[in-house]
């Protein structure tokens, strides 16, 4: 049994007294829960004070550069998110390999990275509106899923993948949930038939894109979605429990 995950992803928002706040507020419900992972991806800033925090709650890095160390300039290295007790880190979201450059190539470099400096990468695809119109999710979905992990061995158990169509973030467009289980299930697919079974069974793949209050459940109850990445509601504390708790009921 894959357990589910429920990852938020601040973004560039928040500040300390927030994260406090939040974290508050979110850790106690958490600690109710027991068939739930939950995570918070909060600017890298804010990461050790989220772990101090935070007894019930991993952390995930927004990024990470694949170097492990040097010349990089405002970059972080697996070492430091590892020194930190960061978990996971986000790789490939839609925003970074939109307006930061995080091309295939760059990518797949930092899942290597991640799996070889012990933090869990969750690895995120999708399609864009365009792609989606002209038939091509799932080919896109499958290239992104294998230019990341071609070559590589890792345990199943320590990727996660993040399916997020990028007509869905930020956009309050949710995938159906019938949509979202047809590219899950696809993945797992493609999973079985390029890397292998085990890797089908064990990598759990969490649906994003505007997961909210009220859709959370009929999405966490298809059979291939093991949990979200959730962005604008992971930032409201009530949103974010009902969320949690819509996973722990799977
Ligand atoms: P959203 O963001 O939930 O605000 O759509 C999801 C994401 O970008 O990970």
């Amino acid at each position: 049994m894959r357990k589910p995950i429920v990852a938020g992803n601040w973004k560039m928002n928040g500040s300390s007294l927030f994260a406090k706040e939040l974290i508050g507020q979110l850790d106690s419900h958490v600690q109710d829960l027991s068939n739930v992972e939950v995570v918070v991806s909060p600017p890298a800033l804010y990461i050790s004070q989220v772990l101090a925090d935070a007894e019930n709650i991993s952390c995930a890095a927004q990024n990470l550069h694949d170097a492990q160390a040097g010349a990089f300039t405002g970059e972080i290295s697996v070492a430091m998110l590892q020194d930190l007790g960061c978990k996971y880190v986000l790789i490939g979201h839609s925003e970074r390999r939109e307006m930061f450059g995080d091309n295939v190539e760059f990518v797949a470099k930092k899942v290597a990275a991640a799996f070889a400096g012990g933090v869990n990468p969750i690895l995120c695809v999708g399609e864009s509106l365009e792609q989606r119109k002209n038939g091509q999710a799932f080919a896109v979905v499958k290239e992104q899923v294998l230019s990341a992990l071609r070559g590589l061995s890792f345990d199943p158990d320590n990727l996660v993948i993040a399916y997020e169509p990028i007509w869905a973030i930020g956009t309050g467009e949710t995938a159906s949930p019938e949509q979202a289980q047809e590219v899950h299930a696809y993945i797992r697919q493609v999973l079985a038939d390029e890397i292998s079974a085990e890797a089908a069974e064990k990598v759990r793949i969490l649906y994003g894109g505007s997961v909210n209050a009220s859709t959370a459940e009929e999405l966490f109850s298809q059979q291939d979605i093991d949990g979200g990445l959730v962005g604008g509601a992971s930032l409201k504390a009530d949103d974010f429990k009902i969320i949690c708790s819509a996973a722990a009921n799977k």
